[in-house]
């Protein structure tokens, strides 16, 4: 008999809740999103996302059992992301997981957030099983992991600073583009000259680890001469710098910095798998450019379906059943961890 799990994803501005059998077959997937919200900001607002998780988390799971057709008796256990993430949103999804799990009397199984962005992966691809080595990119975090079983990995490398999806979202509020500025910087890239800024590709000396910070401040400092110049010549800046080249230089900077410690990587441990995961794997050119180096080395190449690139509780699920299967569940006593390393999941939250 298949095994159903419900998996509930809090940990930013999106509610979450899917039901996935045997940790590959999605049967139900839905995601209400604040991000509308936060968007006259800026930027999330950890109140503002709290409260709506609040208002969101119970017709979600809802909807998400109706889909499904099931009832909680029907699961096998109850996953949720007990972190890295937002404390105030993580603890609205692992209240609400616990209060299933007790009234349902199922395990109760956290997951780490981006071993869930991984597992995204198993969800698309049948296939697909470790080991084999992965980029994570999303809002918050980047790493180089060697993914050893569905529940060990170990850091290769990661960013010693800002998170990609970070720095995206960072040029896009300074050129006044909007928020999330990922997505929007990756479209108006195709219309805009990757040659025109000269960026720094950060090496860090000794180490395999990366850097975004400087990236960023260059191309704040490129945007910040040109407001000056077109002020003094009195034109408007994106005469002498269109938001498009910005938007292509910078973008091209930062899948040439990551794909350039992947190889890097592959350099040091031969792996036939790449998987690509979280929500800057949307990118089109981080796509093409890995594609490339996939053809290149004769590598497996894996990325999620764009809609679950970004954060879901599909993947939760997903990697709740593999953590479920490897033992992993926790007690009512379960906390939500705002900071967790990656290697340090196994163990349970
Ligand atoms: O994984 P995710 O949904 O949330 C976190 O766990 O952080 O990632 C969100 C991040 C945002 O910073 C967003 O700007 C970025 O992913 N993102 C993208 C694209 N789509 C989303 N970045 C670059 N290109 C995209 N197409
Ligand atoms: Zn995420």
């Amino acid at each position: 008999m298949s095994k159903l799990i419900l998996g509930i994803e809090s940990s930013c501005d999106e509610t979450a809740a899917a039901v996935v059998a045997d940790g590959r077959i999605l049967l139900a997937n839905v995601i209400r999103s604040s991000a509308e919200i936060h968007k006259a900001y800026g930027g999330v607002v950890p109140e503002i996302a709290s409260r709506e998780h609040v208002e969101a988390i119970v017709p979600v799971v809802q909807t998400a059992l109706t889909h499904a057709g099931l009832s909680l008796s029907d699961l096998a256990a109850v996953a949720v992301t007990a972190g890295p993430g937002l404390l105030g949103s993580l603890l609205v999804g692992v209240s609400a997981a616990k209060a299933l799990a007790a009234v349902a009397e199922k395990p109760l199984v956290p997951v780490h957030h981006l071993m869930g962005h991984i597992a995204a992966n198993y969800l698309a691809y049948p296939e697909l099983k470790p080991p084999f080595l992965a980029l994570v990119v999303s809002g918050g975090h980047s790493h180089i992991l060697r993914v050893r079983t569905y529940t060990q990995v170990d850091i290769l490398a990661r960013t010693r600073d800002d998170a990609p999806g970070e720095a995206f979202d960072k040029v896009a509020r300074e050129i006044g583009i909007g928020y999330p500025g990922g997505p929007l910087l990756d479209k108006l890239s195709a219309q805009g000259d990757a040659r025109r800024l000269e960026l720094p590709i950060v090496q860090i000396q000794g180490s395999l680890d990366y850097s975004f910070s400087g990236l960023k401040t260059a191309v704040l400092n490129a945007l910040h001469q040109a407001e000056q110049k077109a002020r003094k010549a009195g034109l408007p800046r994106e005469t002498l710098l269109s938001n498009a080249d910005i938007a292509a230089s910078f973008q091209h900077a930062v899948v040439t910095t990551l794909r350039r410690h992947v190889e890097k990587a592959l350099e040091q441990e031969a792996f036939s798998a790449v998987v690509l995961a979280g929500g800057v794997s949307a990118n089109s050119d981080l796509r093409q450019s890995f594609r490339e180096l996939a053809k290149e080395r004769g590598l497996q190449l894996y990325f999620p379906p764009l809609a679950l690139c970004t954060d879901n509780a599909a993947m939760i699920a997903a990697q709740g059943f593999y953590n479920l299967q490897a033992g992993i569940t926790a007690g009512l006593d379960l906390n939500a961890r705002a900071m967790w390393e990656m290697d340090e999941s196994e163990a349970g939250a």
